[in-house]
């Protein structure tokens, strides 16, 4: 079996009930991707709930008020965010008829989305088969095909991004995009992953060679 149906057969068996990945909508997932940068899924949970309460689509956001914004967001930290939401928000109602786009490039050109987040949109909400490349993403690569290469250089980045690309399943990709984090915040987790009971131990290189614990290498710059 290849690298992606090992990992859509273990996302079928193992994955968690989130309630962004039961809708297409993109201001939707959007808002869940944007709340859950720095954020984990049990903090954000509650916030996404009462924002989508507050502001049911896109058109609402931006017609909020930013303190109101700004009030829901309190206790997510990082207010950058809230405000690029909602000026993002705005520029999606202003310039896109309160419709976002459905290509990478074209969500790449709102503020506060970049590469992962668009990929994360494209794919989820419009099939895009573009591979979301996050922290979880960059650890699963490393370890089963046996990467050295850090993940903060320019060099790394670049390699890892055509790696993904390489092994994605692009017609299931939205179910292989979500699956690899999932694998990677679940069964590869950064500290004592459970190897012995991993179903991709057979061919991971970072078992094989005894550099679980090593890999993925961050440069401390
Ligand atoms: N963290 C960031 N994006 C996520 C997603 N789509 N599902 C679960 N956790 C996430």
């Amino acid at each position: 079996m290849s690298f992606s149906h090992k990992i859509l057969a273990w996302y079928g068996e193992h994955q968690r009930d989130l309630p962004w990945r039961k809708t297409r909508d993109p201001y939707k997932v959007w808002l869940s991707e944007i709340m859950l940068q720095q954020t984990r899924v049990a903090q954000g949970m509650p916030y996404y709930h009462r924002f989508l309460e507050a502001f049911p689509t896109v058109r609402d956001l931006a017609a909020a008020p930013e303190e109101k914004v700004l009030k829901l967001w309190q206790g997510l930290g990082y207010y950058s965010r809230a405000r690029n939401l909602h000026a993002t928000a705005k520029m999606v109602v202003s310039d896109h008829d309160g419709k976002f786009p459905r290509t990478y490039e074209g969500l790449k050109s709102l503020k506060g989305v970049g590469d992962y987040t668009a990929s994360a949109i494209a794919s989820f909400c419009f099939d895009v088969p573009e591979p979301v490349v996050d922290g979880n993403v960059y650890r699963v690569l490393a370890r089963y095909f046996g990467v050295d290469l850090p993940i903060n250089s320019t060099e790394g980045i670049k390699y890892f991004k055509e790696l993904a690309r390489e092994v994605m399943d692009a017609p299931n990709i939205r179910d292989y995009n979500q699956g690899i984090m999932e694998f990677g915040a679940i069964q590869c987790a950064p500290k004592k992953p459970y190897c012995l009971l991993c179903p991709l131990n057979e061919s991971c290189v970072a078992l094989k060679e005894d550099k679980v614990a090593h890999l993925p290498v961050k440069l401390n710059k």
